[in-house]
């Protein structure tokens, strides 16, 4: 019995090949969007940091990869003090990374490749040694310099309380106090982050129009698209007040204030005054998936990141339920939903399926959990193949398509991450999925670097990297890298595929099947059995090997497969039954 899942009976998307797709304006609703970390992608001029050039020397290995668009996190002018996520210059490219111009190249030749460029927006702060803050530091209490950013008075007799006791989400406290000129201490500024990312005021206008003309400035240089970093938190209750036991909608002083969403409208319109889809993809991490959705209206941002089946713990029951959950919540404003595995945030997807507990919580990361990464990277296959499956846009994170696990045995003089310090080492920090990308050769850092085999990488690749690099994955038709080249073309041609509807099959416990158009059908084997295969079906590409049995074909464990019926007209009245 075939059921319907009701959220998805909209009208299928018309079929289209790749090259039409970049030319379609409604190309986020379906892309596969690769991202990168450029400090740690390639470096093309052997000084150890990843860089442009590097990028530019590599983008022939993804357009063969099959992506549609890549996200840079950010490549701005940074101390570097969260991982350029703190920008002292929303304008300019940091020198450590190449030019301005040289980003114009870029953007430029991988438009020639069919590739879009998204760039990353850190509208919640700014760096310390931004202009800005640099100024405000130097101006009195009360001035314009200050009014940018959330400078106020200390409580208590001497003002050496701090203002609010907000938790900070790199843990330890949210403000940081001023020292006067004198030397006496001054007031006290916010930031939700580390101190060194001063948290900007968008109560003022002057903050609003800044933001609006960076957008100009990288759509005017042919930019498609922008990642808003921690979207939901830009703008705080002036009155700054403590935050509520259970904050109701918008009652939180600092997260999901209502008045985001006026500021989004006026993004949207700027992206809308430009010719083809400037797409807006929000950072959005909220449990309530209504709250979330609203951030997608039609004159809102485009797509968000769904975090919620990312966090969850393996398994068909949990998975399903996200899908659902995600899919439904998206349904009402009409936008696609996004499948995301892993980021540069969190644990690498191979190492976190690997543990007996595969759920993720950025705020409660763990040290030292034992992981089996056999079994992390099997489930990571089935994962990357069902993920790519369902409906709507698809992020990829660097090297997941090469499988690499966390790095979680950094020695301590390689830790950069802020986590890690304001935790004083209790949460890991996010350097061990940092990590610079293998690419060739048998020795650390893998042909990293272009120009120079032994310039050694900002971070140094462990030794066991040497059987994931790119160039052995690519003659290795088993490899992960491999899976996700066959994967990503067969949903580039699969006109199914991306942005539309899907369907529910009924089937065995713990297995997630579901078809999409017609022909196209699904299958993960989240159970601890094979599952045989319904009869009058081609498989056209499993995550794992599948097993011939007198009564057909049969899919192994934590394994997804995907299956054409070889009749449009068939309907698969069959259940997949067990083996
Ligand atoms: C989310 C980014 O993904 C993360 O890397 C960063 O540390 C925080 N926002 C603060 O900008």
């Amino acid at each position: 019995m075939e059921t319907v899942a009701p959220s998805q009976q909209r009208e299928a998307a018309p079929s289209t090949d790749h090259d039409s797709k970049t030319a379609d304006d409604t190309w986020w609703r379906s892309g596969v969007i690769y991202q990168i970390y450029p400090r740690s992608f390639a470096d093309g001029n052997g000084d150890g940091t990843g860089d442009l050039a590097g990028i530019r020397a590599r983008l022939p290995y993804l357009k063969e990869l099959g992506i549609d668009a890549i996200w840079y996190t950010p490549w701005y002018v940074s101390p570097l003090a969260d991982g350029g996520y703190d920008v002292a210059d929303y304008r300019a490219i940091d020198p450590a990374f190449g030019t301005l111009a040289e980003a114009e190249v870029l953007i430029t030749e991988a438009l020639e490749l069919g590739i879009r460029t998204i760039i990353d927006i850190v509208p919640n702060h700014v760096s310390a040694q931004h202009t800005w803050f640099q100024q405000a530091l130097n101006a009195a209490p009360g001035s314009p310099e200050r009014a940018r950013f959330w400078f106020h008075k200390g409580l208590g007799p001497n003002g050496d309380e701090m203002p609010t006791h907000w938790p900070n989400n790199f843990g330890g406290e949210v403000w940081s106090r001023t020292t006067n000129p004198d030397g006496t201490p001054g007031e006290w500024y916010l930031h939700l982050f580390d101190s060194q990312q001063p948290d900007l005021n968008w109560s003022n206008p002057e903050i609003i129009d800044e933001h609006e003309q960076i957008l100009k400035f990288w759509f005017d240089r042919g930019v498609a698209g922008i990642r808003i970093d921690s979207a939901a938190l830009l703008v705080k209750d002036p009155a700054l007040p403590e935050i509520p036991e259970n904050p109701g909608p918008g009652e939180h002083p600092n997260t999901d204030r209502d008045e985001l969403h006026e500021i989004y409208r006026g993004w949207r319109a700027v992206a809308d005054s430009y010719p083809g889809s400037r797409a807006l993809i929000g950072e959005i991490w909220l449990p309530d998936t209504e709250r979330f959705a609203a951030y997608l209206r039609p004159d809102e941002l485009h797509t968000a990141f769904n975090f919620d089946f990312m966090t969850r713990a393996w398994g068909a029951t949990n998975l399903r339920e996200s899908i659902d959950m995600m899919l439904a919540a998206h349904e009402p404003v009409a936008a696609p939903a996004t499948w995301v595995l892993s980021n540069h945030d969190v644990t690498r997807a191979v190492t976190r399926y690997g543990r007996s507990d595969s759920s993720f919580d950025f705020l409660k990361k763990r040290r030292g959990v034992p992981s089996d990464l056999e079994l992390g990277t099997r489930r990571a296959r089935a994962a990357a193949l069902l993920t790519a499956a369902l409906p709507g846009s698809l992020y990829i994170y660097q090297g997941d398509e090469l499988g690499l696990p966390e790095v979680e045995d950094l020695p301590l003089d390689q830790m950069h991450d802020p986590m890690f310090f304001r935790s004083n080492g209790t949460d890991p920090g996010r350097d061990g999925c940092r990590v610079p990308l293998p690419w060739r050769g048998d020795d650390p850092p893998f042909g990293f670097s272009l120009t120079d085999d032994h310039a050694p990488a900002w971070l140094t690749p462990p030794r066991e990297w040497a059987r994931y690099t790119a160039a052995r994955q690519d003659i290795d038709p088993d490899s992960m890298l491999t899976l996700y080249r066959r994967m990503l073309a067969i949903r580039r041609d699969e006109g199914s595929l991306g942005d539309g509807p899907m369907r529910w099959i009924d089937s065995e416990r713990d297995v997630l099947a579901f078809r999409r158009g017609e022909s196209f059908v699904n299958v993960s084997n989240l159970s601890e059995h094979p599952v045989t295969l319904p009869a009058g079906c081609v498989p056209l590409l499993s995550s794992m090997p599948l097993v011939e049995k007198p009564d057909g074909m049969t899919l192994p464990t934590d394994s997804t497969v995907w299956l054409r019926l070889t009749d449009a007209r068939q309907h698969l009245t069959g259940e997949p039954r067990t083996a």
